[in-house]
Order: C-alpha cells, then sequence, then structure tokens
C-alpha cells in the first residue's frame, strides 16, 4: 500500500506551518499566505530541525573552556564600534535597511578596507551588474586586487567560489535574490530564505569566514521574509535615516557577541560614506523660537542633539505628531503641562522633531521637549547657550538621569556655558517652569 503523503502549509509572510490551508494566517494574520510544500521542501525543514538539535554527551559546564571571543577590525570604527569591537571570525551579520538607504555602499566599504589590508574579500551580488558596482567602488576608492566580485544568484555557484579561495569575508547583496537550484520555490520565498541561510551559516562555522547578509525591509520596517531569518543568524542590524539627507545611523538590533546598545554614525558624501564620530546633529544659525538643545546616550555615547517644536492653533481636534521621540510620551507631557501650569493645549496643535533622524528612547529629553514646546508657544527663541537634561515624572517632578557627568562633559566640549538640570533636591515641574526655566533660561 502507497504512503499516505503528508501535506504541510506555510505561511509566506511570517513562515508559520499548519497541516491544513488557512485562508488567514493564525500567527501575523495575514491573509491567503499559506502555501502547500513539497516533499523537497518538508525535507529541508527537517534537516534544519534534525541539524539544530543533534545533541552528543552533556557535559558539566565546569569542564567547558570558554571560547575567547576573536575579533578583527573592519578598519571602520563605527562598523566596528556596533559590532561590539570587530568581526568575529564565522560570525553570520545580516544588515536590513529601506531602498536605498546604502546598504551596499557600506558593505562594499567594509570589502574594500580588509582587501586593501591584503585580506581576499568576496562581494556576491544578485542585484546589480559588475560595472555598477565598480562605479560605487571607484567613488568609495575601494578598489583592490583582493576584492573579488561574484554576480551570481545560484547558492551552488556561490558555494563553489567559497570554497575556490582561501576568503577572509563574504558579503552576500541580497539574501532575497539568492535561490537554491535544489528548491522549486521562487527566489525570497520563506523556503528558499530558510534553506539558503542555514547553508551560509554552516559555512560560517566551518570554515570560520563572517558571512554578511544584506536583507531588504519590508514596509513596516522589519526584515522582509520569515522572522526566523532574524532568530537563525548571529547579529541582525539595522541601517537607518533619512535618505534625502545624509546621515546614516547603524544601530544593532540583534547581537550574540555584543551588546546593541551602540550606534554607528556615517555621512553619505559625494566621495562615499565617511565615518562620522563628530558630526553635529544641531545648527549653530541663530536661535529661533521652538528648537531646545539636549545631551542623549546613545550606547555609551553621549550625543547633543537638537529638539524642535512647532505649536499651532488647532482647527477640529488636536493634532500631535511626534518625529524621533515617542508620541505616547509627548501626550503625557502635553497633559502635564496643561494640568499644571494651565496652558490651553487642547487647543493647539504640537509637532515634534528630533533633527538628525536621532530616536530618543529615553526620558532624559523630557526637559528639553517641554523647553521646545514651551519655546514654541510663546514664539520666543531659547538662547544657543544653554541646553536641558532631565526626566519629567507624572506627577510633574522634574528627576535626575543617569549619566549626567558624562552628558555635562559632552556639552562642555561642544561650548555650552549653561545646562538646565534637576537640583539635587527634586523639583516641582511647577516651580521649575515658573521659577526656574523663565528665569535661567535667557529668552532672546
Ligand atoms: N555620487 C553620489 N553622491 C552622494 N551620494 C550618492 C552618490 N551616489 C549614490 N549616492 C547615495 O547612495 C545611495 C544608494 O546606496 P546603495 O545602493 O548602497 O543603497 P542600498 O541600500 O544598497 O539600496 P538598494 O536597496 O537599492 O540595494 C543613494 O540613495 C544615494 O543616497
Ligand atoms: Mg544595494
Amino acid at each position: 500500500m502507497a504512503k499516505k503523503k503528508k501535506t504541510l502549509f506555510e505561511c509566506q509572510h511570517c513562515g508559520f506551518q499548519s497541516p491544513k490551508w488557512l485562508g488567514k494566517c493564525s500567527n501575523c494574520g495575514a491573509w491567503e499566505s499559506f502555501v502547500e510544500l513539497n516533499e523537497q521542501q518538508q525535507e529541508v525543514l527537517k534537516q534544519t530541525a534534525s541539524a539544530v538539535s543533534k545533541s552528543s554527551q552533556a557535559i558539566s559546564i565546569n569542564e567547558i573552556k570558554e571560547d575567547d571571543i576573536e575579533r578583527f577590525s573592519s578598519y571602520d570604527s563605527e562598523f566596528d564600534l556596533v559590532l561590539g569591537g570587530g568581526i568575529v571570525p564565522g560570525s553570520l551579520v545580516l544588515i536590513g535597511g529601506s531602498p536605498g538607504i546604502g546598504k551596499s555602499t557600506l558593505l562594499l566599504k567594509v570589502a574594500g578596507n580588509l582587501a586593501q589590508h591584503e585580506q581576499n574579500v568576496l562581494y556576491v551580488s544578485g542585484e546589480e551588474s559588475l560595472g555598477q558596482i565598480k562605479i560605487r567602488a571607484n567613488r568609495l576608492k575601494s578598489n583592490s586586487d583582493k576584492l573579488f566580485l561574484l554576480p551570481e544568484i545560484k547558492l551552488e555557484s556561490i558555494v563553489d567560489e567559497i570554497n575556490s579561495k582561501p576568503y577572509s569575508l563574504i558579503v552576500i547583496d541580497s539574501i532575497q535574490t539568492v535561490y537554491s537550484s535544489e528548491i522549486t520555490s521562487a527566489p525570497g520565498s520563506v523556503t528558499q530564505v530558510r534553506a539558503i541561510t542555514f547553508e551560509l551559516m554552516r559555512i560560517a562555522k566551518e570554515k570560520m569566514i563572517p558571512i554578511f547578509i544584506i536583507g531588504h525591509i519590508t514596509k513596516e520596517g522589519s526584515i522582509a521574509g520569515p522572522r526566523v531569518l532574524e532568530h537563525m543568524v548571529d547579529t541582525v542590524l539595522y541601517f537607518d535615516g533619512d535618505a534625502t539627507k545624509e546621515i546614516r545611523l547603524l544601530r544593532g538590533f540583534k547581537n550574540r557577541f555584543g551588546n546593541t546598545s551602540e550606534i554607528g554614525i556615517f555621512e553619505m558624501t559625494k566621495e562615499g560614506l565617511q565615518s562620522s564620530k563628530n558630526l553635529q546633529f544641531f545648527s549653530n544659525k541663530k536661535p529661533q523660537s521652538g528648537s531646545a538643545l539636549t545631551v542623549v546616550m546613545e550606547g555609551s555615547r553621549p550625543i547633543t542633539v537638537e529638539v524642535q517644536a512647532l505649536v499651532s492653533d488647532a482647527y477640529g481636534n488636536p493634532k500631535r505628531s511626534s518625529n524621533g521621540f515617542d508620541s505616547n510620551r509627548l501626550t503625557m507631557l502635553l497633559a502635564l503641562l496643561e494640568k499644571k501650569l494651565d496652558l490651553p493645549f487642547n487647543q493647539y496643535d504640537v509637532f515634534i522633531n528630533i533633527a538628525g533622524g536621532i530616536k530618543i528612547g529615553e526620558t532624559a529629553a523630557d526637559l528639553a521637549i517641554i523647553a521646545a514646546i514651551l519655546s514654541s508657544f510663546r514664539d520666543r527663541a531659547l538662547s544657543k547657550e544653554s541646553l536641558f537634561i532631565g526626566e519629567v515624572s507624572l506627577t510633574g517632578d522634574v528627576r535626575s538621569v543617569s549619566s549626567l557627568d558624562i552628558r555635562l562633559n559632552e556639552a562642555a566640549a561642544q561650548g555650552f556655558a549653561n545646562a538646565i538640570i534637576p537640583s539635587k533636591i527634586e523639583t516641582k515641574l511647577k516651580t521649575f517652569i515658573v521659577e526656574e526655566v523663565e528665569k535661567i533660561v535667557d529668552w532672546m
């Protein structure tokens, strides 16, 4: 009797599997995203699962020798910083970012850096012609005899090339274009991406070669393809910024070899991508109403940023909009100003923008947000000599923040004369704004 074929369906959006076809994915909510996996695809799944669960005998943790993480430099201080101190041999790193943000530029630059230091680097591109990559390499001054380009999308041919030379780094641009001829589904599909990532992971660990893969991101901002991709790799980095402006930020999202709080700051110039450790996120132009400065911590690094606010008459329901700052927190700060200072913000639209594409994820900028809002509300500029650091609590207290001394040193290094900070004794917001801010801050 013929063995009954086992059917399995998979969501092409999130990778969720079900023995039945589902109209709506019960995991991610996507509609009509289920496709049936053929036997060969089910085999890939089994192999991936069994490789992970292959267990030998258990060993007492005290008998295990620590693996010292060896790293080598990418010759780019910002890139090294985000990776946790340099490139780890055998690591699989996924770099995501929206279209045109500069992913290929960043990795071609790193590839060029290593090649210029006598290391063989393979740059595989399934998206651009050799001529296009050459133009970019000229712009970045990344040309080197040791930088090898491979315009290829077939995994088996890529693996042959990897086996042909001792490479120190491999870049795959991008994971969505690569396909394995052993699997019938289309490039970029869940099964393909999973199988290819698994194979790349195996090669990276076996040969101890670091492999960087570029991943496209979806409209919602996550890496296109299955979530398992992010689970499988060692490190996930996101490259973002405003494509229309020059500043680009590289952030760690997951890192098995270091922390994820550091950011790398780059500037896109005619000559390519420059590491910009000392980039200014505020302008030195004459003071204007609605602008206040603060110092935020990005990982271990203090950055002086400009907070911009616009308060204008509301027609209909008052609007609140925030770019780079949590909009729920903005609503809370406005409610506090209304309640504690009797300011009628329910009749005004309030917009907040953090200059330079920085996203503030901490509360130390509360005071600067409030100062910028008041400055726009009163239409009076704040002195550019001062900056504001402090958290505001729901009860209206102004509280101290972490790393205050580091922030103040940064402010001093940038040439600021005054910093408005919480006093040691907790100050009530009302006292603070009315008696401190209005008095201390020299309105222009
Ligand atoms: N001559 C130039 N001067 C300044 N910036 C440039 C120049 N040429 C290209 N750029 C910048 O490089 C960006 C393209 O970078 P890149 O191709 O590395 O992006 P990407 O993230 O790989 O895009 P994709 O998703 O299309 O692969 C452009 O959007 C532009 O900002
Ligand atoms: Mg690209």
